[in-house]
């Protein structure tokens, strides 16, 4: 397996497309829009970057890793090489059957489709190709460069060689694969999410104020963020879809959405992304504030 297609630029689609060819992969970035590929290259090199300053890669293996990262705007020149895709378009279902139809039309018969979705089912996504038994769940977290975990998600069809290459390929790129079964949220989500909502519901209902809230969760349980920082990271749109996936998939009350994420979302304070969700954020710095 050499050729890598990623498709989508965003955050998680650059960091995939980073690794892939970090550890000497031949990956195909692909957006619709070029200047999101520009955008994403310019993410990419900033990130090779840390990992030179701190003397884990050299400035040769920098240059030789953004070479072999190749970004096209046209979905069917770009998986028509694929050995494996990788899907990390926006977390939408309608969007990702689409994108699967188009990538089983244009793909290669033996290719491997994956998807890096965090909570839609595979099942459901594979049913829309002729190839069910070679799609899969290939959930790297964020930032993908730094966190050693991806979660390998078996849908109803997907076949146990196929599952196999995909947890070698992931030690390939030095991370440590986890394999699970396809039900609402996996395993990371199922057990992350709840914890976000209920921390959540736990400022919601005054217990205690944002800062407090995750100071107790960093000190206490070393969590290198607390909660409240965390949903900002990952998107308070994210976290609310997620929590919706539990709650429709389950039919179980546990699952609702604190009212409050509902509310925030609806403000259009989604997090780090807008420059507001439960903190405060100032481009270029570090700093963060609460944001009441
Ligand atoms: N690329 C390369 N390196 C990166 C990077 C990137 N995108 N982002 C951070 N780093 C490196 C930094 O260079 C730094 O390296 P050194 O410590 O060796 O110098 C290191 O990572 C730590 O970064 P920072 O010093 O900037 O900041 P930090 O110490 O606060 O760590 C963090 C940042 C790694 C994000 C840390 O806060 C953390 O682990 N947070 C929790 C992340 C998490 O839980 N992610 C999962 C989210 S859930 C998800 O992704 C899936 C989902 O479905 C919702």
């Amino acid at each position: 397996m050499n050729n890598i297609t990623v498709i989508g630029s965003g955050t998680m689609g650059n960091g995939i497309a980073h690794v892939f060819a970090q550890f000497g992969y031949q990956v195909t970035l692909v957006d619709i829009a070029q200047t999101a590929l520009d955008k994403a290259m310019v993410t990419i090199a900033g990130n090779l970057d840390r990992q030179v300053k701190k003397g884990t890669l050299t400035e040769d293996e920098k240059t030789a890793t953004l070479a072999r990262i190749q970004p096209v705007t046209d979905l069917a020149t770009g998986v028509a090489n694929a050995d494996l895709v990788v899907e990390a378009a926006t977390e939408n279902v309608g969007l990702k059957l689409k994108i699967f139809g188009e990538m089983d039309q244009y793909a290669p018969p033996a290719a491997i489709l994956a998807t890096n979705t965090s909570s839609i089912s595979i099942t459901q996504i594979a049913a829309v190709t002729k190839r069910p038994a070679q799609v899969i769940g290939m959930h790297f977290m964020n930032p993908v460069p730094v966190m050693k975990l991806v979660e390998v998600i078996r849908g109803y069809a997907t076949s146990d060689a196929v599952t196999q290459q995909v947890m070698e390929l992931s030690v390939n790129l030095g991370k440590s694969p986890v394999e699970v079964n396809d039900y609402p949220g996996f395993v990371a989500n199922r057990i992350l999410m709840p914890m976000i909502n209920e921390a959540i519901y736990t400022l919601f209902e005054g217990v205690s104020g944002v800062v407090e809230i995750d100071t107790v969760m960093k000190l206490g349980m070393a969590h290198p963020m607390g909660p409240l920082q965390l949903a900002d990271f990952i998107g308070l749109d994210v976290c609310l879809s997620i929590m919706r996936v539990l709650h429709d998939g389950f039919g179980n009350p546990k699952y609702a959405p604190c009212p409050l994420l509902v509310n925030m979302v609806m403000a259009g304070k989604l997090g780090a992304k807008t420059g507001e969700g439960f903190y405060r954020y100032t481009p270029g710095s570090k700093e963060i504030v609460p944001a009441r």
